[in-house]
């Protein structure tokens, strides 16, 4: 019997997660029950949602409560079952957990992957990243040829494909990131066609510059005072996909105010959150659009690396500090050998 490694909730941080958050603990992984199956898991996903997932107040999942071990997106390789919908040997996808090891029935789910696809497009670009990006684009804001789009959080996860995706419907995309560098990839190798330094440029006067017609369409990620600065710039019938608001993940009191809300209405505008949980049953369409874009060399994806469980807590807040480009996730095992 092996040991499974672990992170437990352990109190409920104040701003940025600490040592005091999370627990690891170590217990014996359990022997299976009929119609159980163990994973073990190779690359968490780390999300910014995972910090919304651990405050007091419910959202669209109830929160990990302490104890618990911490809720992720993860993959990994069944390595003994018994539930024949879970053969050993299958990469296998979905709520796994800051673990090692996960045991899948008795309300803990997994899709199967078919064999052959990266486990790391699996956590990217053809899992809920992409799928976000994707069905955040394409069915809540309608993009049209020649139509200007406007992406936060440009240089992140959802961002980058979010854009590329745009530009694959010909549209003009405009990029909102955090460093020269971030800038640089997403105009030069995902080719954005402007990309504003949020840290380092006016965002109000550049996207005067480069929206002269105005926003066509938002594509949200942050919230707060960028957001403000895009409804303050939309052009008629523009839409507003709001796909997060990470400004205010961390913040215990109210979010910043929106000033230029009313231009909804002078605009006939329509801004409209979503879940990408709510696009489930297609994922497999997004999916295959998704690979077909990069057979063609339209479409991009990066992942970057944190290797061992224990640095989980400092891999989310990596996101927070932006010190990622791409998709980020922890890796807690080898994948299997080819
Ligand atoms: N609706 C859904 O179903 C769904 C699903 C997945 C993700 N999401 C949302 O999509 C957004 C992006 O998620 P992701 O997984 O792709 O993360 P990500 O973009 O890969 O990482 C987060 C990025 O956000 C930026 N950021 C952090 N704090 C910021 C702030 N205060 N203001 C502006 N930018 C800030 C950082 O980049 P910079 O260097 O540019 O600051 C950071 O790299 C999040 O809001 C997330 O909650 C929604």
């Amino acid at each position: 019997m092996g040991v499974n490694r672990q992170l437990r909730l352990a109190q409920r941080p104040d701003g940025l997660v600490d040592d005091s958050t999370f627990e690891l603990v170590e217990e014996p992984i359990p022997d299976l029950a009929d119609g159980e199956a163990l994973v073990r898991n190779v690359y968490l996903s780390i999300d910014p949602t995972n910090r919304v997932w651990i405050r007091e107040e419910p959202s669209y999942l109830p929160p990990v409560a302490i104890g618990e071990v911490m809720r992720s997106g993860a993959v990994g390789e069944v390595v003994e079952s018994r539930n024949d919908d879970y053969p050993v040997g299958a990469t296998v996808t979905g709520l796994l957990g800051w673990q090692e090891f996960s045991v899948l029935g008795a309300g803990v789910f997994a899709r199967v992957v078919p064999a052959g696809v990266p486990m790391t497009a699996v956590m990217n670009v053809l899992g809920t990243s992409g799928m976000t990006a994707y069905f955040g684009l394409i069915d809540i804001a309608e993009p049209k040829p020649g139509e200007t789009v406007v992406v936060s959080g440009a240089a992140g996860s959802v961002g980058s494909l979010a854009g590329q995706v745009a530009k694959i419907l010909d549209c003009r995309v405009i990029g909102i990131a955090g460093t020269d560098d971030k800038c640089a990839w997403v105009t030069d190798d995902l080719g954005f066609d402007a990309c504003i330094n949020y840290k380092t440029e006016d965002v109000g006067k550049r996207l005067d510059e480069l929206c002269p017609d105005g926003i066509d369409v938002y594509f949200d990620n942050v919230g707060g005072s960028i957001l403000d600065h895009a409804l303050a710039r939309l052009a008629l019938n523009a839409r507003i996909s709001v796909c997060g608001t990470i400004s205010s993940y961390n913040a215990s009191g109210l979010p910043e105010p929106l000033y230029w809300y009313g231009n909804l209405v002078s605009m006939r505008a329509r801004m409209e959150g979503f879940l990408v949980l709510d696009y489930l049953d297609r994922f497999d369409e997004g999916a295959a659009k998704m690979l077909e874009w990069i057979a063609e060399g339209k479409l991009k994806a990066r992942e970057e690396i944190v290797e061992g469980l224990e640095h989980a807590p400092r891999a989310l807040n990596m996101l927070f500090a932006g010190e990622n480009t791409g998709k980020l996730l922890v890796k807690v095992g080898d994948e299997p050998a080819a």
